[in-house]
Parts: structure tokens; sequence; C-alpha cells
């Protein structure tokens, strides 16, 4: 389902609110809640307003396990353009997450040991039961996390390479497309697909031709976002712009 809100600030409170919902229901039962989250522009609302939670309204976080999507390869953890550091500035810093909880895809594993923390990658979430909720964006060359077009609806946790539009996008962040990292370690989009939901954000007519092509369009893996039409705990939360092609 599509549900379009006026604007990303009533969109990312809505988000927020099911978030803490579920947090705070697992933790009537005494379980953990597992929720994969994203980085980038998109979900920068919801995070903030998550931390006013939990400053304001009590909301703990000492029963979440998160798990990022991606990370850029290589890539310092104290590097500015780091989701380590994304996290950390937009959400850890601010709430009372224990780190250990706390996993992100490593940008500085040694070649020869990628295969093998991708796969413990995919192992861990599935110890825990699997994730309970999946945060996305939406690239404008239609990838979720870092699945670019060309990525296998099975895919899972790997390195990848990122193309250049996504490079393009990044750029500002980075002072220039050339110092973008040609590479990512993503969850697949088969790891995606094994959430019991998934919340996909987009904001602003940048986004409206991705998010009719996503929505509207042929599945294909020229899109990789088409292949969330084949599931049925999706659900696509939009601003009023980023909605504006939809028919
Ligand atoms: C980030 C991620 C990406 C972004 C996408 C949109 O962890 O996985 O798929 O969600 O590139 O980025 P923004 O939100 O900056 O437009």
């Amino acid at each position: 389902p599509v549900t379009v809100f006026p604007d990303e600030h009533v969109a990312s409170a809505k988000v927020a609110q099911r978030i803490a919902d579920l947090i705070r229901s697992k933790q009537q039962r005494g379980e953990m809640a597992v929720l994969g989250l994203a980085t980038g522009a998109t979900p920068v609302g919801v995070y903030a307003e998550l931390v006013r939670m939990h400053r304001e309204e009590d909301l703990s976080f000492r029963n979440v396990i998160t798990f990022n999507l991606d990370e850029y390869f290589p890539m310092q953890p104290t590097a500015a353009q780091s989701y380590v550091t994304f996290m950390n500035e937009n959400l850890f810093d601010h709430i009372d997450i224990d780190r250990k909880n706390i996993h992100i895809p490593s940008g500085t594993l040694p070649q020869e040991e990628i295969h093998d923390f991708c796969l413990a990658y995919e192992r861990k979430i599935e110890a825990l039961g699997g994730l309970d909720l999946q945060i996305l964006g939406i690239g404008r060359t239609g990838h979720i996390g870092f699945n670019e077009p060309g990525s296998a609806p099975n895919s899972g946790t790997r390195l990848v390479t990122l193309d250049d539009l996504t490079r393009r996008d990044a750029s500002r962040d980075f002072g220039g497309k050339e110092n973008v990292p040609t590479k990512a370690i993503t969850m697949g989009i088969g790891t995606i697909f094994k959430a019991r939901e998934i919340i996909l954000m987009a904001w602003s007519g940048k986004k409206a031709p991705i998010i009719k092509k996503a929505v509207e369009g042929e599945m294909s893996g020229e899109v990789p976002a088409t292949y969330l039409q084949l599931s049925d705990n999706v659900e696509f939360i939009l601003d009023a712009d980023a909605a504006s092609e939809l028919t």
C-alpha cells in the first residue's frame, strides 16, 4: 500500500510513532525489537522524532537491536562521511541503546574477510528471529540499501559496486565524485525481504520519477525497488511531492 502525507514532517512523525509502538509492545512482552535502519537524508526526521520521544516521553531503546543496511567500502568508522558517524550523530549518541546491540557493516575489513563477515551479518539477524521492521529510502537509480540495478531479488549481504548516479548524488558529502568510494557492503534484496514489515519512505519531487517506476512500473532488475511489489509487507510512505507522478 501507498500512504501519502502532506509533507515529510507529518510522515516522519508517523513512521517514528510506528517504531515507538513496536519497541513498547516488545518491551511489555519482555522481548527485543530488531530494527533494520537506513542512512541518508530521508530518515533524518524519523530519527529526530525518536530522539525527542526518548527525551520527552520516556521512550527507551534498551530492548532494541539494530542492523544498518549498508556502509561505504572502504570507509573508516570515524570518517565524517561514514554511516557509523551518521548513525551516531542522528540517533545513537542521543538514546539509551546498548552499544553492543548496534550492527553496521564494516568498512575496514581486509578483502579476504568480507565474504565471511557478510554471511555472519545474515546469520546474526536470523539468530535473533529476523528483522521486525526494515526502514528504507530509495536512490534515484531505484536502489534500496545499495542494491543497484542488476541486483538479484534473492541477493544477500555482499560487497557491491556503486552506480555512477549514486556516486554523483553523494559527491557533495565527499567534496567531489572522485572522492566517493566505488564500493559498499549492503544487505541484499533477499535480506530486506525477510523483514516482517518494510517501510519505504521518499520525500520531494526529486524522487517522484523513481517512485512512479517503483510502485507502478514493470518489475525488473533495472529498478531493484520494483521487487518490493512482490511483498505483502511493504508500505510506501510518501510526501505529496514524491507521490505527484503516481496515477
Ligand atoms: C542508505 C541507503 C540508501 C538511501 C538512498 C536514498 O542507508 O541504503 O538506499 O536510502 O540512497 O538516499 P537519501 O535519503 O539521501 O535520498
